[in-house]
């Protein structure tokens, strides 16, 4: 351990019946205007007091992260909801009674309670109800409103585990609450209320069709390459979420992605190098015997399972020590597209259609 990880500490907390004396000091410090990691049914957030500008710009300097890439405000319950918005669009009342708590941010008009630090000078805020037996009771213990970003540092893969955080942001924050892995995986889904027709900003935990079984017709908006566009949501920045290892995505039919491993593999090896891969389990009969590191993400037929495991497994093949990771991709019903989105952006644009 390094001293810059000495001074970060960590605590353990149950999962499922977080221990209040815990709770309540992590919520002191939060009231304090310090930095605290929890978890939530995500990924790990950064939290601080979202009313404090000061301790706000705290988040994005442990971060690295610029300040024209707005923050996501979490609430225990929907009653913290309206002093933050200047208005409460209709579809709220039904989205939030088939989604919160749980993985899904809203963006609706900010009101004047909200620092301008938070929304990044922006009219709209982004808001959350997290589902996470830790990440509510800190919130309620606070009693404030809590902005946090995923707890990693700004472009690295986001945190599933308290190890994650802590080698990204340790010696920067005060504390990291250790409740275990998180249990979906990849970040909330982003939906916007303030364009005409509801628009999903960022694919996450809640699938598209959840979505549309509530709202009827959405958007999903698909990356951004426009330098305005990435202004206005810098989570659509193509290289976003990457590991250090350059990695291709492989879209197509399963053998196609198959063979084009086992061809990249074998090249590779011929000049003493190794590649990794990100596979399903499917596929390993195909790839006995190949001289490559594997990582199974999980099953085709689970892609909540794959969702759980995905950055928890990018980060291993990323200290593999590997030349190149090749990353299959997981259809897009489901979380099938929040993978295929993080995954794209690992790649930071190298997505690969393979044919027979
Ligand atoms: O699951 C999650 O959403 C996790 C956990 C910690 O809650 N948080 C998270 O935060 O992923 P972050 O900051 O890594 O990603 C927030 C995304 C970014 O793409 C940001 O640009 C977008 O939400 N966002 C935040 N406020 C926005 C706003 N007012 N309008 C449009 N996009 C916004
Ligand atoms: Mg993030």
């Amino acid at each position: 351990m390094s001293d810059a990880e000495r001074r970060t500490r960590i605590l353990a907390v149950n999962a499922e019946h977080p221990e209040p004396d815990r709770i309540a000091e992590a919520a002191r410090l939060i009231r304090a205007g310090r930095l605290v990691a929890f978890p939530t049914e995500t990924v790990y957030g950064l939290g601080a007091n979202a009313l404090d500008a000061e301790a706000v710009r705290g988040i994005f300097a442990a971060k690295e992260r610029p300040a024209n890439d707005p923050l996501i405000v979490h609430l225990a319950d929907v009653e913290a909801l309206p002093p933050l918005v200047a208005e409460l669009p209709p579809q709220v009342e039904r989205l939030a009674e088939a989604f919160w708590p749980g993985p899904l941010t809203l963006v609706l008009p900010r009101s004047a309670a909200i620092p301008d630090e938070v929304t990044a000078g922006g009219p709209t805020v982004a808001l959350r109800i997290p589902a996470h037996p830790v990440a509510r009771a800190l919130i309620r213990a606070a009693d404030r409103p809590i902005a946090a970003p995923s707890a990693n540092r700004f472009g690295r893969l986001s945190p599933t585990r308290a190890e994650d955080v802590l080698a990204d942001l340790g010696g920067r924050i005060d504390l990291i609450l250790d409740g275990g892995p998180t249990p979906v995986g990849v970040e909330s889904t982003v939906l916007s209320l303030v364009a005409p027709v509801p628009t999903i900003l960022r694919p996450g935990g809640i699938s598209r069709e959840a979505l549309e079984a509530v709202l009827g017709q959405i958007v999903v908006r698909h990356r951004a390459v426009k330098a305005e566009e990435i202004a206005l949501s810098p989570g659509t920045l193509p290289q976003h979420y990457a590991p250090r290892t350059p990695l291709r995505l492989l879209l197509g039919a399963d053998e196609a992605i198959l063979a084009a491993m086992r061809r990249v593999v074998l090249e590779a090896a011929a000049r003493d190098r190794r590649i990794g891969l990100l596979v399903a389990e499917e596929d390993l009969p195909a790839l006995r015997n190949l001289p490559a590191v594997i990582e199974v993400a999980g099953s085709l037929r689970d892609p909540r399972g794959v969702a759980r495991q995905l950055y928890a497994a990018l980060r291993r093949l990323d200290g593999a020590g590997v030349e190149r990771i090749l990353a299959r991709d997981f259809g897009e019903r489901g979380l099938g597209l929040a993978i295929r989105d993080r995954l794209s952006r690992a790649a930071g644009g190298d997505v690969v259609e393979v044919k027979r």
